[in-house]
């Protein structure tokens, strides 16, 4: 009888103010028991479960795996029990690694020496080289006196689905578009049209959704270069991409023709293009398509410095009375800064999602139905 792989604490990162709707997700798709915690998702799996949370999961930021935990309270012990976890279970030794600590209120305060001491210890362990360049990161944090390990098994942040070369000012990540958009409900189905669509990355993910494609399938991962990798399982599940034949339509306009090439651009990479029209138009010109109401998504420029709003609050006013006469039946989702550029539009625009950081800021999604 074959034994079943071994369960270990994984843990699927987001930004802050989206575990909610990532642990949503997860449980859709199947992810067993997972539990919201603050900065993302934790649930039990094993390395078949973080393959596929790096490749399908449309929310998450990064997937860490935890592989071994001690207490202790001196860099001596640090470095001799660092050296006797089970390495060669996880790493290659010919493939490079990264350490990178955290410490807090613990007696080990000092996030360089623990480093230095962990270094030495998977060098003397397992003879394995330390590189600034390693393709692989072991996430140490070290809290209340307990050392907790975590291979980071994504590598560059899962945003990057490897489509975007060409990126407007103030693009929004994709994982934050996903998210956005399960916010509003969308599910696959629905038209999607963003009127200031900028590089495009609501329309191509909401497209990318609908024809059933994975976020992750043409990038690489960290989990690649780890001694646990199963290439054929993992072929496999790759297998599982664009498997719905999508119905809605999606749409993007900007008053930028830059934007709008942009958009086309990537479209094209992310192999959507048939499926998504994009349009050199303001915002306040917006018609719907044919066919039945859907969802408006729309991240407005937000005007960091006071004296930039004045003109964005007419921006939200043509936006909104656009809206109003065109677009009845349709649900409108506003992300935006500030609650009272949403106002602005004249629609019956509310919150009742957590804010989440951006870029040093704080946004929300703001919603109505016309
Ligand atoms: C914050 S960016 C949107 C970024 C986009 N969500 C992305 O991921 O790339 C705002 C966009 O609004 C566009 N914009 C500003 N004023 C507009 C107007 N009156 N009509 C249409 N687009 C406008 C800008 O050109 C810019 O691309």
């Amino acid at each position: 009888m074959t034994q079943a792989p071994p369960k270990f604490e994984i843990f699927a990162t987001t930004a802050p103010g989206f575990e909610k709707a990532l642990a949503a997700e997860m449980t859709e798709a199947g992810f067993k028991k997972p539990k919201m915690m603050p900065g993302g998702v934790r649930f039990r799996g094993n390395w078949h479960d973080v393959w596929r949370a790096n490749l399908t999961l449309r929310g998450a930021v990064k997937v860490l795996a935890r592989v071994g935990s001690f207490q202790t309270i001196q860099l001596e012990g640090l470095k001799n029990l660092t050296a006797e976890l089970p390495w060669l279970t996880h790493l290659s030794p010919d493939v490079p690694v990264k350490v990178d600590v955290t410490t807090q209120k613990s007696k080990i305060y000092h996030a360089g020496a623990a480093q230095e001491r962990i270094e030495n210890a998977l060098r003397d362990a397992i003879g394995v080289q330390i590189s600034p360049d390693a393709p692989v990161t072991i996430k140490v944090r070290i809290d209340n006196n307990m050392v907790t390990f975590s291979l980071d098994t994504s590598g560059d942040s899962l945003h990057k689905r490897g489509f975007k070369a060409a990126v407007a000012k103030a693009p929004l990540r994709e994982t934050m578009a996903a998210m956005f958009l399960r916010q509003m409900g969308y599910d696959g189905t629905q038209t999607v049209l963003d009127p200031m669509c900028g590089s495009g990355t609501f329309v191509i993910e909401a497209a990318e959704i609908a024809a059933g494609l994975l976020p992750g399938r043409e990038r690489s991962f960290a989990f690649e270069h780890l001694a646990t990798f199963d290439i054929e399982d993992y072929a496999a599940l790759r297998a599982t991409d664009a498997t719905t034949a999508p119905t809605a339509r999606f749409f993007g306009s900007d008053r930028d023709a830059g934007a709008v090439r942009m958009s086309e651009e990537n479209a094209t990479r992310a192999g959507v293009a048939d499926l998504c029209t994009f349009t050199k138009m303001s915002a306040g010109d917006i018609t719907p398509p044919d066919g039945p109401p859907g969802i408006v998504i729309v991240n407005p420029p937000y005007g960091s410095r006071i004296g930039d709003k004045k003109p964005l609050f007419a921006l939200h006013a043509s936006l909104g009375s656009a809206l109003k006469k065109r677009f009845a039946g349709w649900q409108v989702g506003l992300v935006t800064t500030d609650g009272s550029l949403a106002k602005s539009t004249g629609l019956p625009m509310n919150s009742r999602f957590a804010p989440v950081a951006h870029g040093g800021l704080s946004v929300k999604l703001y919603t109505c139905d016309l």
